[in-house]
């Protein structure tokens, strides 16, 4: 199973990525946290995607597409994978199809403007291994630091207001026309991402018998 998980940014990509995982047993790859972790490392690709990021802006298409290619050639994603914040140009959805990667179905989860700016204010995410938490939606049973692991929770740094602002105007200018790109190949779903986490994921994974 090939997936793709469309949306705006704090729409529940990770949070509903993370249920299929579970079920199906197959990885989630997240640009977005390849990217974060490359700028941890200070790597060339984190030396040159950080003020980027920072600013919500996207990262080049080569350089993501780059990434994408090396990851899918690991022998964990023989059986299918999900992938969670790429493509997000049309570019990038170009050279899936270049690589000869057919997707079986893009999820679009959806979610108002309005929602956004108070999932995303208060996420608090894994230092350690990327889980994603909420101060009051989804808070950790062990308070600051991580149920899974122990990690330290921290705030992501694109995750203030004026940041928020700059990647939803990204969203919608840029990424937002997969939607249709998905559409006409008959492989869009549209799952309403303005619910209860668990409402939401009985959709998605019904969605994928
Ligand atoms: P990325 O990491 O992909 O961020 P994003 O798209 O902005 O999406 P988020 O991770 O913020 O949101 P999400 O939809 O995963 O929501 P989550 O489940 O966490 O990308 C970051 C940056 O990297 C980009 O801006 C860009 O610079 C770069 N980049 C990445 N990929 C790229 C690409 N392909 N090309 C170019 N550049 C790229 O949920 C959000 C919060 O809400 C959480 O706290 C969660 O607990 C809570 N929540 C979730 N569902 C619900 C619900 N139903 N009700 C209440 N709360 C909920
Ligand atoms: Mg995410
Ligand atoms: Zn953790």
């Amino acid at each position: 199973m090939k997936l793709i998980m469309l949306g705006a940014p704090g729409a529940g990509k990770g949070t509903q990525a993370a249920k299929i995982c579970e079920k199906y047993n197959i990885p989630t790859i997240s640009t977005g946290a390849i990217i974060r972790n490359a700028i941890r490392n200070a790597t060339d690709i984190g030396k040159q995607a950080k003020s980027l990021i920072d600013k919500g802006l996207l990262v080049p298409d080569e350089v993501v597409i780059g990434i994408i290619k090396e990851r899918l050639a690991e022998p964990d994603c023989k059986n299918g994978f999900i992938l969670d914040g790429f493509p997000r140009t049309i570019a990038q959805a170009e050279a899936l199809e270049t690589m000869g990667i057919s997707i079986d179905k893009a999820l679009s989860i959806e979610v108002p403007d309005e929602v956004i700016l108070d999932r995303l204010g208060g996420r608090r995410e894994c230092s350690e291994c990327g889980a994603t938490y909420h101060v009051h939606f989804n808070p950790s049973k062990d308070g600051d630091k991580c149920e899974k692991c122990g990690g330290a929770l921290i705030t992501r740094p694109d995750d203030c207001e004026e940041t928020i602002m700059s990647r939803l105007k990204v969203y919608h200018e840029t990424t937002e026309v997969l939607k249709e790109f998905y559409e006409n190949k008959g492989k869009l779903v549209k799952i309403d991402g303005d619910r209860d986490v668990e409402e939401i994921t009985k959709d998605v994974l019904d969605s994928l018998d």
